[in-house]
């Protein structure tokens, strides 16, 4: 796999669910590249497909048609477990509810995934990342002991600390002040330079979506430019 093939590709997807209110289509017809170095916002609102369209991409739920594939492979063909294998090694992930385990602290938390993938010095890097995001006297916190803008800086440590290949973020400033939002935003876009992550960022702020090198908008399901 060379620089020029897509890290992400979705493929005519699209996504239905049986709601209270009978057939509903959450999704349809997005397709689109995602390229090493890439930056992506995804917009629109309340309630238009976002998160659900970033659980597809990162194989966290099946499509009812199409495809992703990941580094050249779709995720159809491969089982849950393969799947999660799959994005632990190149997915980075801040999503809407932090998801941090609750009885691990704050360093514990970023460490995780980093001693599962077998990387070298997992507490030093953690530490590392815990600093940057201005963590660094929070580490023996457990998540009930940390603030929700808090809880999500930790995700964001932990989703870095692995040098993702693609990063997925659900508004990953929505929780902060202005100036640690802006600090979040700088270190997403510092990654996805010095290391070429590409980024996938739903947001509903215009400042952090024009800052990606593309934007897309959903409205009702369907990708609107
Ligand atoms: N399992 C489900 N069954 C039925 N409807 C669902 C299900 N999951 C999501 N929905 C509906 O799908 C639509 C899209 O939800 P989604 O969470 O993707 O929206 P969103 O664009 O991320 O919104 P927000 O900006 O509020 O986070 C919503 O109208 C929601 O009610
Ligand atoms: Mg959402």
């Amino acid at each position: 796999m060379n620089d020029t093939s897509p890290v992400l590709r979705a493929q005519d997807l699209g996504k239905e669910v049986n709601g209270p209110e009978g057939n509903l289509k959450l999704l349809q017809n997005i397709t689109f590249d995602v390229f090493p170095g890439d930056s992506l916002a995804i917009t629109g609102p309340s309630g238009s497909g976002k998160s659900t369209l970033l659980s597809l991409l990162a194989g966290l739920d099946t499509p009812t048609s199409g495809l992703v594939s990941l580094k050249g492979e779709s995720f159809s063909s491969l089982n849950e477990d393969q799947r999660a294998q799959r994005r632990g090694r190149h997915c980075g992930f801040v999503f809407q509810q932090f998801q941090l385990v609750s009885d691990l602290t704050a360093i514990e938390n970023v460490m995780l995934p980093l001693e599962i993938l077998g990387r070298p010095a997992p507490r030093q890097t953690a530490q590392q990342w815990l600093d940057q995001v201005g963590l660094g006297k929070r580490q023996q916190h457990y998540p009930a002991q940390l603030s929700g803008g808090e809880q999500q800086r930790v995700a964001l440590a932990r989703a870095f600390a692995v040098s993702p290949a693609i990063l997925f973020a659900d508004e990953p400033t929505g929780s902060l002040d202005y100036a640690n939002g802006q600090h979040v935003a700088d270190l997403l876009f510092q990654l996805n330079k010095e290391q070429g992550t590409a980024l996938i960022l739903v947001t509903h702020d215009p400042a952090l979506a024009e800052r990606c090198q593309r934007q897309c908008s959903l409205n009702e399901g369907r990708i609107s430019v």
